[in-house]
């Protein structure tokens, strides 16, 4: 103990020497949700060859971007309530530099263009028309991102404009005829690589709440929320309704939880149940999930329901894991 303790002033800062390790154990790549599997592969090109894991998040995260299919991120995402699809992203890599984008309308690669913000401005985060400038004037194309598939959804939204985020009871992405905002009207994809350096960067890309109000922002873009990386320790994201993760700071918390000693599983259950502890009634009816990767190549996730699931590519696997939650 040492004499801070001894005064009873602050709590230990743990040691994190119990994360030390001689040989990295990278490289890999997880990321939420069944869909993320396409974007490990995509990151895995890039690890394979000795790339970064910077670049890797970026290219598997613009794979997802550009899948029209996937109406939660990038082009073809459900717009808000006034039929805008307005997108955000961050991206942290293994020193701390970070860059975010929110409310970005026309672009396809917000998570480029947020890695833009971090490495071509003096700033972190970019907003709305702003960011739109900032993206036109990087060379990124604009694009009508509204796709007949997301348009026809929220036509069909606005004759009950019932704003209701749902839970995410099973993964319909990929099923043939998913619901028009129904339980995947918030998912997000969060991705975390470690390189053959064992650095760690991670990014986050959504288009938020289906059908939310205009000018919304979740958490996928606030760094310490929506994701977190301190490659001293390990990295964090998370998924689902992204007001309660801006309470409780999730990500943030749950890699502070892993310099504590937590495992990345234990981690994201704690950050779950502070969500529980802090909405009991609210955290019954909606979906929060979170992942984690810690330096030594450990990872795990947590989520309040049933339905999150998550990917994990390494050398010798490739593979959705479903998430343990905590409403049975
Ligand atoms: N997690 C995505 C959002 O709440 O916008």
């Amino acid at each position: 103990m040492n004499r801070r303790n001894f005064l009873g002033i602050l709590p230990a800062i743990p040691s994190i020497n119990h994360l030390e390790f001689a040989k990295p154990p990278g490289p890999m790549v997880i990321s939420t949700w069944d869909f993320g599997k396409v974007a490990n592969n995509q990151s895995w090109k890039v690890l394979s060859a000795g790339g970064s894991s910077l670049d890797a998040v970026e290219k598997g995260i613009n794979i997802i971007e550009e899948d029209e299919n996937n109406q939660t991120v990038g082009i073809g995402g459900l717009p808000d309530r006034e039929g805008h699809v307005t997108l955000d992203a961050c991206i942290m890599d293994h020193e701390s530099n970070c860059g975010s984008v929110m409310g970005l309308e026309n672009i396809v690669n917000v998570i480029s263009v947020a890695r833009k913000v971090m490495e071509k401005t003096p700033h972190v985060i970019l907003v709305g028309d702003g960011a739109l400038q900032f993206a036109v004037d990087q060379g990124f194309k604009k694009v009508n991102l509204l796709t007949p598939k997301s348009e026809k959804a929220w036509r069909e939204w606005l004759k009950t404009s019932k704003y209701e985020p749902k839970m995410n009871i099973e993964n319909q992405l990929y099923k043939k005829d998913p619901m028009p905002g129904g339980p995947d009207n918030h998912d997000t994809i969060g991705l975390i690589a470690m390189d053959a350096k064992g650095n760690i960067s991670g990014g986050c890309s959504t288009s938020g709440m289906a059908y939310k109000m205009r000018g919304r922002v979740g958490d996928s873009p606030v760094i310490g929320a929506g994701l977190f990386v301190d490659n001293e320790v390990g990295a964090a994201t998370s998924t689902g309704v992204g007001e309660e993760v801006i309470r409780c700071v999730g990500s943030h918390l749950v890699v502070e939880l892993m310099r504590q000693g937590y495992t990345p599983e234990d981690a994201c259950k704690e950050a779950v149940m502070r969500i529980v502890k802090k909405s009991p009634a609210k955290s019954k009816n909606i979906q929060v999930g979170f992942l984690a990767l810690n330096r030594k190549g450990e990872y795990g996730a947590y989520a309040l329901q049933k339905g999150f699931s998550y990917a994990v590519k390494t050398s010798n696997a490739d593979i959705v894991i479903p998430g343990k939650y905590y409403y049975q």
